[in-house]
C-alpha cells in the first residue's frame, strides 16, 4: 500500500515540473519554457529514454524509474516525430536486429559503423545541434579517429563540414509533417475497443486473434490478446500498454509463460509493427491489427493456394460477412465459420486455375491477395542474411537464434515473378566458404533444427576449436522445399554475444 501511494505521488509530478527539477541543474534556461540543448531536439520515445539514461551513465543525474517513465512520455509528446518521419526506419524500433540498411555510403561510413543509421534517422535537430553531437561523438570516445573508416580520412572535419548541413536538411528540427501532426493527432480514446489481427512468426506459423485494449489512467491501458497459431497452439496473455505521441503503441503482454513486447504504429484505426519475445528480440512476428468498427481485411492465411488442389482459407478483418470473391477457377465450396472477425471457408482450385497474384474480395472490402500457383520456380531464404550469436553455456546473455522460412516464388503467365508464400523445407547448414570448412564451423556453431531455427553454440573460448576460439562462424543456410525439392541459400553469421544491446541499435 505503501509502495502505491509512493508511486502515485511520484507520478503526480508533471513532466514540465521535473524538467525543471531534474535537468535544469545542467541544461540552462532560455527563456520561453525552453532548455539548452533538451528543446532542440525531437525523438522518439526510445531515443528520449536514451539520452535521459546517458546522463545517468555518463553525467550522474539522479532521476527514479517513475520519474524517468514520466519524463520520457513528456518529452516523447511534445517533441516527437510525425508519422511520415518514421516510416521506413522502424525497424530499429521494432528491433529487427537482421535489417540491412538502405542509406548513403557517407551516412553508413560516418555515423552507421557503430551503431544503425536508423538512430540517426529517427532525429530531428538544427545545424546547431548536429554540431554538438558531433563534438559530443569525439569527446566522449576519442579513439573514434582512429579506428577503421575513420583513419582513412579526416573524420572531423567531413563531419562538421558534410555531414552537418546535410544532416540538417535531412532531419531538420521544425517541418510540415510534424507541424500538421501535432494539429491533427488524435487523442488515446480512440483506440479501447476490440482490435482483430493477424501475423506471422518466421518459423512457426500464421497467428490470428482478437486484441482487446480497455482504458487506463494517462494515455495507458489494459491489452488482453486471444488468438491462435495456424497449428493450433494457442496465443493468449494480457498486459497494458501507452501510448506516445498520438500513434506509437508500446505494449507488454505476457502471452502463455513468455513476456513480449508490442511495438506498433497505431494510425486510422489500424495497428501495425512487431511483437517480439522481452528476452529474446529475434522471436517476433510482424503484426497488424484493425479495430472493430472499420470494415477492412487485413490478411488471407494462407496467402496461397495451389492449382488442382482443396484447402482451408481463413480471412481477417473487421466487419467481414458472406463468401469471399477468389476469381476464375476458385470455388468457394462451403463456408465454414463466419465472425466479423475471422471468416473460414473451404477452397478449390481448379487444375487450370490461372497462377499469379488475384485480388480476394468481400462484398465492398479489397486490398488481400492471394497466390495461386502451379509450379515452383525459385526459391528464397527469408532472411537472406542473418546473425546469430552465442550465448548461455553458464554466461549471462542468452543465446540468439536464427530463424529461418523458405519462400517460393512463382512465374506468372507474364513471365514475372511472383511470391507465393513460405512452404515446408528441410534445414541444413553448410561452410560458407573454405574458411569455414577449414575451422569446421558447421561442428561448433550450432545446430540447425527442422524447423528452421538455427540453435547456436555455447559462449566462451572452446578449447577443441584452432586457438581455443567462440563458437562463431560463417554458414550457408540451406533450404530444400518439401514439395518438388527446390533450393535456396541463405547467409547466416553466427558470432560472439552483444554487450551493449540499447533500445534502439
Ligand atoms: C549533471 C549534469 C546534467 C544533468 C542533470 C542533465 N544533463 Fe543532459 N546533458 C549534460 C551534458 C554535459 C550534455 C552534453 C554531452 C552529452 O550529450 O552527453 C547533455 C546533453 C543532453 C542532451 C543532448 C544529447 C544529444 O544527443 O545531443 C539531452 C537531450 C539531454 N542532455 C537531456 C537531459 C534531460 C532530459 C535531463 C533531465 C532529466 C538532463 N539532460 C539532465 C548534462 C546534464
Ligand atoms: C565510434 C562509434 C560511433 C560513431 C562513428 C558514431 N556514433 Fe553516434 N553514438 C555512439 C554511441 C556509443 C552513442 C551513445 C549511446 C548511448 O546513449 O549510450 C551514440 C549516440 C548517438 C545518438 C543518440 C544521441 C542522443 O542522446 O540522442 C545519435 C543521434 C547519434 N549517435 C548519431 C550519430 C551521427 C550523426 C554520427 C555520424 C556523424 C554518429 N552518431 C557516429 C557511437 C558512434
Amino acid at each position: 500500500m505503501a509502495a502505491l501511494t509512493f508511486g502515485q505521488a511520484q507520478a503526480a509530478e508533471s513532466g514540465e515540473a521535473l524538467l525543471k527539477s531534474k535537468c535544469m541543474g545542467c541544461h540552462i534556461p532560455e527563456g520561453n519554457d525552453a532548455l539548452s540543448r533538451i528543446s532542440h531536439q525531437r525523438k522518439t520515445p526510445e531515443g528520449w529514454l536514451m539520452s535521459i539514461a546517458r546522463m545517468q551513465v555518463m553525467h550522474g543525474l539522479q532521476i527514479g524509474d517513475d520519474d524517468r517513465r514520466t519524463l520520457v512520455k513528456y518529452l516523447a509528446d511534445k517533441q516527437g516525430l510525425a508519422p511520415s518521419e518514421t516510416e521506413g526506419v522502424r525497424y530499429a524500433m521494432e528491433r529487427r536486429l537482421n535489417t540491412v540498411e538502405q542509406f548513403d555510403e557517407q551516412l553508413g561510413q560516418m555515423c552507421g559503423r557503430c551503431h544503425s543509421s536508423a538512430r540517426v534517422a529517427l532525429q530531428r535537430r538544427p545545424a546547431k545541434e548536429w554540431e554538438h553531437l558531433v563534438h559530443f561523438h569525439l569527446g566522449q570516445w576519442p579513439s573514434l579517429e582512429y579506428q577503421a573508416q575513420s583513419r582513412d580520412r579526416d573524420w572531423l572535419d567531413l563531419a562538421l563540414k558534410q555531414m552537418v548541413p546535410d544532416l540538417a536538411k535531412r532531419f531538420p528540427l521544425e517541418d510540415q509533417a510534424w507541424t500538421d501532426w501535432q494539429k491533427t493527432r488524435p487523442k488515446a480514446d480512440v483506440l479501447p475497443g476490440q482490435w482483430s489481427f493477424s501475423g506471422h512468426m518466421l518459423a512457426k506459423g500464421d497467428v490470428r486473434g482478437v486484441m482487446t485494449v480497455t482504458a487506463d489512467a494517462g494515455d495507458t491501458f489494459r491489452v488482453d490478446v486471444k488468438g491462435q497459431y495456424a497449428d493450433g497452439s494457442p496465443f493468449t496473455g494480457s498486459g497494458s500498454a501507452i501510448l506516445y505521441n498520438g500513434y506509437e503503441w508500446r505494449g507488454n503482454v505476457k502471452v502463455g509463460e513468455t513476456n513480449m513486447r508490442q511495438v506498433f504504429a497505431a494510425i486510422d484505426g489500424e495497428m501495425k509493427g512487431r511483437m517480439f519475445e522481452a528476452e529474446h528480440d529475434e522471436r517476433g512476428l510482424d503484426f497488424s491489427a484493425v479495430k472493430e468498427g472499420n470494415a477492412r481485411l487485413l490478411a488471407v492465411q494462407p496467402a496461397f493456394i495451389k492449382a488442382g488442389s482443396e484447402t482451408e482459407l481463413t480471412l481477417v478483418g473487421s466487419g467481414l460477412s458472406g463468401a469471399p470473391e477468389l476469381g476464375a477457377g476458385l470455388e468457394v465450396v462451403k463456408v465454414l465459420d463466419s465472425a466479423p472477425t475471422q471468416l473460414r471457408v473451404k477452397v478449390k482450385a481448379a487444375a487450370d486455375a490461372a497462377p499469379g497474384l488475384r485480388s480476394v474480395t468481400l462484398g465492398q472490402l479489397a486490398g488481400v491477395e492471394l497466390a495461386v500457383y502451379k509450379d515452383i520456380a525459385e526459391v528464397k531464404v527469408v532472411p537472406a542474411f542473418s546473425v546469430a550469436r552465442v550465448g548461455d553455456n553458464g554466461g549471462s546473455t542468452p543465446k540468439v537464434q536464427g530463424r529461418f522460412e523458405a519462400e517460393a516464388w512463382g512465374k506468372g503467365a507474364d513471365g514475372k515473378p511472383y511470391r507465393i508464400g513460405y512452404l515446408p523445407a528441410k534445414w541444413s547448414v553448410e561452410p560458407f566458404d573454405e574458411r569455414a570448412e577449414e575451422d569446421e564451423d558447421v561442428k561448433f556453431a550450432g545446430q540447425m533444427q527442422k524447423d528452421g531455427v538455427f540453435v547456436p553454440g555455447g559462449a566462451g573460448p572452446n578449447p577443441e576449436r584452432k586457438m581455443m576460439t567462440n563458437n562463431a562462424g560463417n554458414l550457408k543456410v540451406i533450404a530444400e522445399l518439401e514439395e518438388g525439392g527446390h533450393k535456396g541459400q541463405g547467409q547466416l553469421i553466427v558470432t560472439v554475444q552483444r554487450w551493449n544491446n540499447p533500445p534502439l541499435p
